[in-house]
């Protein structure tokens, strides 16, 4: 069967799963010529690049499919660094996202939760990726960053604007995207140059970048204002996709909703399996700079690759019944975060956060019926999950 896979196609933008699953049929990573471009939708193939080939292939062309493989702007953070440069710029702020670091910041995430979740609770209704989870992460990027919270409404709809896909648009270069990364890094770089004026008002990572100096290298206004945006872009949209997938996938399997009502133990067991059954980050990118053979094909410098985590998280070799949502499946070996030197920074973040919104959202409403009609996915090449689940309640 000849396979067409375009990852910008209506059809791969819209339900990637069915050519996911013929590509990894095929068992090898698939080219695309029109991107010179491998795609890898195997787990082990995604593994080993991400393990083993690190130092043969560059992020600074960039990291999502759009800058990759269209060339869409790249914004000059440490997510696009290589080796020793990108090791030391995240070195600055890896403590505040390790496991006891995130311990001990649950409880102030707690009270954020509290605090968005509780208005919205005499409606009877709430839209868990809408009213709840995203508002919580952005407020909370918004806060590890040191922005001011009052703002936190106009950057999240910024991101989203940055992130629509119109239908068959390929990448962030539609106007309607270009318009709004313009607002929200100029929202950005007023604050980089209020800041500046008056240090005292930085806090957070904002602080600790702008004071940052390494091998003589402090951040300009301009690369301190794309690392701003990075994390801010990064840290609110994945995690909210997933607490709104997980309260979708359990109304869509009663049995395991009633033993997460009866055991909030298997919270945390539910979210991570939404990771795995619908991974947000579909896919990110990488180019060649050295030659290697994988899976019996030869890669060749200068050509990219699409690792393809949504595929390599479906893969009928490492999952068994790959397809079924299953709470108490075990997963041993996962690349919802990624893995090599690049793994998520925020994976404790994501999973303590995501833990604490389910906990706190099923306490106060218990058991809920999901407005199914309404519910929405998002549409394109990069992000993919649930970014509209309503659900009604009585408490
Ligand atoms: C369920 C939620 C999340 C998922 C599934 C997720 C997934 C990923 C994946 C697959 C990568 C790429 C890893 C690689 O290239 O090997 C990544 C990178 C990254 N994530 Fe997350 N992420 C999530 C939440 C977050 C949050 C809340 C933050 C907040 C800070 C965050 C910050 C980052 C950063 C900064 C990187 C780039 C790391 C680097 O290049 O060194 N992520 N994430």
């Amino acid at each position: 069967m000849t396979i067409d896979y375009d990852p910008f196609s209506h059809a791969a933008m819209q339900d990637p799963t069915p050519v996911y699953a013929a590509l990894r049929r095929q068992g090898k990573p698939y080219f695309i010529e029109q991107y010179n471009a491998w795609a890898l939708t195997k787990f082990e193939d995604v593994w080993t690049v991400s393990v083993n080939h690190e130092s043969d292939m560059t992020f600074t062309r960039g990291v999502t499919p759009g800058q990759v493989l269209l060339d869409d702007p790249v914004p000059h953070a440490f997510t696009t660094m290589d080796g020793r440069d990108h090791r030391r710029w995240r070195g600055l702020v890896r403590d505040t996202y390790t496991p006891p670091a995130v311990k001990a910041e649950t409880e102030r995430f707690r009270a954020l939760t509290c605090e968005v979740l509780e208005p919205l609770l005499s409606q009877g209704r709430l839209d868990v990726y809408q009213d709840l989870a995203n508002r919580i992460f952005c407020l909370n990027s918004g806060y590890n960053l040191g922005l001011p919270k009052e703002d936190a409404i106009t950057w999240r709809k910024l991101i989203d604007e940055m992130l629509h896909r119109d239908i068959g648009q390929k990448g962030g270069g539609s106007e309607r995207n270009q318009m709004a990364a313009g607002e929200l890094y100029g929202y950005l770089a007023d604050y980089v140059a209020r800041i500046r004026k008056n240090p005292d008002l930085a806090s957070g990572h904002t602080a600790t970048y702008m004071s940052a100096e390494i091998d003589g290298v402090k951040l300009d206004d301009e690369a301190l204002t794309h690392l701003l945006f990075n994390f801010l872009v990064v840290g609110s949209e994945t995690t909210p996709m997933v607490c709104g997938g997980t309260i979708y996938y359990l109304a869509k399997h009663p049995e395991q909703k009633k033993a997460v009502l009866a055991d909030r133990s298997l919270i945390k067991n539910a979210f991570l399996e939404t990771c795995r059954y619908d991974q947000p980050t579909n896919m990110l990118c990488r180019r060649v700079t050295k030659d290697f053979e994988l899976s019996g094909s030869q890669i060749r410098e200068g050509q990219n690759l699409l690792l393809i985590y949504a595929s390599a998280n479906r893969d009928e070799e490492v999952f068994e019944n790959p397809d079924v949502y299953d709470i108490y499946r075990e997963n041993k070996r996962n690349l919802s975060f990624g893995i090599g030197g690049h793994v998520c920074l925020g994976m404790h973040l994501a999973v303590m956060g995501g833990i604490v919104i389910l906990e706190e959202l099923l306490d106060a409403v218990g058991d809920y019926e999901l407005l199914e009609d309404e519910c929405e996915r998002a549409y394109g090449e990069h992000l993919s999950g649930f970014i509209k689940v309503p659900i009604q309640f009585q408490r």
